[in-house]
């Protein structure tokens, strides 16, 4: 079967290589030149573990290619999965003009029936309104049908969570689209993945609630760290206890400086506007979203007052970026708010990611020192803090850090370190939620 993924950015990459893997002709669009020029010379322009492996396998057995021609791509597939960013706007809504533009194109070029995907995560009612606009301009000559299967990859482990999901969800009306959808997706019905049947409506709606209910339950854990703190518990032994309740789960426990990321910050955002345009105040997810800007500030607050009340004149070494390990990703990073409030408080940072200090440089202030390791980054300072749970900074050599460090002050924001062991080790140790 003949696929064309429109949009060759995170979502789209991961899932044309993972289709083409399964075995489909898959072709990635996207119109921007120099990116599809790296891919055809096999360069894979995000950092994602496993992608460029993927990629270089299916192109090699011809599976796989990738062009600028829209219309060519359009012509020739079956389905089309649409993989273009919504980026948020000024008031936190989903922008869908790459969207409509795709819808417009794929209208354009029309030569028979073809399923429509839509993959980008996309307000309640994109998917009538790419109906509408397909059946408007293509003047009703060939029959399609739009189809909503929204994609749950998590950065860092995207080709894992493709080829092994939870589940599948697979939003249409049409019985021949859901057809073709189930022939798509048949080596999961190999390893009895659970597939959800259901209307394009609840589609939609459960990709920005699972998101949604996510950052609600490490935001309430992160409430919870609080709480800890004050009455002397340890959050990570309360988290135990609670996610062994098969109801709640043990995952998405872990306190932490915030969520970030690409999806969980403009998400929420989201559906607390769709839910407004619907005439409803979504009170749980706005809590969350003024929350979560809440523990960000925290940070800061907990990292001042284990430096004796200021930063002021004080070196700080950050060790983490990323908004999480195994990604270059800075997009709403909780590393941003917070080494932006150290600068402006007056210390010097002294940071180092194992892969995001490009991006990093383009969105913190321009006076902040790029490390060549985490040693390099503790060298002469007063106070360390790991933002980013890189495996790499959970067994560093604490005698060597000790040495290096003016004071040896950690701040573990991550909780990546023992209280017990690092306080023998001779440090003040800070961390999240686990009083002492
Ligand atoms: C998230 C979802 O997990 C995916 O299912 C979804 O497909 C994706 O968004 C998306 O909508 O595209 P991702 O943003 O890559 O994936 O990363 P997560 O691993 O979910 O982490 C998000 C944020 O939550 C990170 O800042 C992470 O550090 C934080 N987090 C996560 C915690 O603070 N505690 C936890 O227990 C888990």
């Amino acid at each position: 079967m003949h696929i064309a993924v429109v949009g060759s950015g995170y979502v789209g990459l991961v899932t044309g290589a993972c289709l083409s893997d399964f075995g489909m002709d898959v072709t990635c669009v996207d119109k921007d030149e120099k990116k599809i020029a790296m891919l055809q010379r096999g360069e894979v322009p995000i950092y994602e573990p496993g992608l460029d492996g993927l990629i270089a396998k299916n192109a090699k057995a011809g599976r796989l290619r990738f062009t600028t021609n829209v219309a060519e791509a359009v012509e020739r597939a079956l389905a089309i999965f649409i993989a273009v960013g919504t980026p948020p706007r000024e008031d936190g809504s989903a922008d869908l003009s790459y969207v409509i533009e795709v819808a417009e194109t794929i209208a354009a070029h029309l030569n028979g029936y073809k399923v429509v995907v839509t993959k980008s995560t996309v307000p309640i009612g994109t998917g009538q309104l790419i109906e509408q606009i397909i059946r408007e301009k293509s003047g009703g000559r060939f029959p399609f049908s739009v189809v909503s299967n929204p994609e749950f990859l998590r950065e860092g482990s995207a080709i894992e969570d493709f080829m092994r999901p939870d589940r599948v969800v697979i939003g249409a009306r049409d019985p021949q689209a859901i057809a073709i959808m189930k022939d798509i997706y048949a080596p999961l019905y190999l390893i009895e993945t659970p597939f959800v049947i259901t209307n394009v409506e609840s589609a939609e709606l459960i990709k920005y609630a699972s998101n949604a209910f996510l950052a609600t339950k490490i935001t309430f854990i992160n409430e919870v760290a609080i709480l800890c703190e004050k009455l002397g518990a340890d959050v990570h032994h309360v988290a135990k206890g609670m996610g062994l309740d098969r109801r709640i789960g043990p995952k998405f426990l872990h306190p932490g400086p915030g969520y970030g990321g690409s999806c969980f910050p403009k998400d929420t955002r989201a559906l607390t506007d769709i839910a407004r345009q619907a005439g409803y105040r979504f009170g749980i997810v706005e809590t969350v979203v003024e929350v979560n800007e809440k523990i960000k500030a925290r940070m800061v607050d907990k990292i001042r007052t284990a430096c004796g009340g200021s930063v002021s004149g004080l070196t700080v070494g950050v060790l983490g970026l990323a908004f999480k390990p195994e990604t270059d990703d800075m997009r709403e990073s909780p590393a941003i708010p917070i080494v932006t409030a150290l600068v402006k408080e007056g210390a010097r940072v002294r940071a180092f990611d194992p892969a995001a200090m490009d991006n990093a440089k383009e969105v913190l202030p321009a006076t902040v020192e790029y490390c060549q390791d985490a040693y390099d980054a503790a060298t002469g300072a007063h106070c360390l803090v790991i933002i980013t749970e890189w495996n790499q900074f959970r067994s560093l050599d604490l005698e060597r850090l000790k040495g290096l460090l003016a004071r040896p002050l950690v701040v573990d924001l991550r909780n990546v370190y023992e209280p017990d062991k690092m306080r023998e080790a001779g440090f003040a140790y800070e961390c999240v939620g686990r009083a002492a």
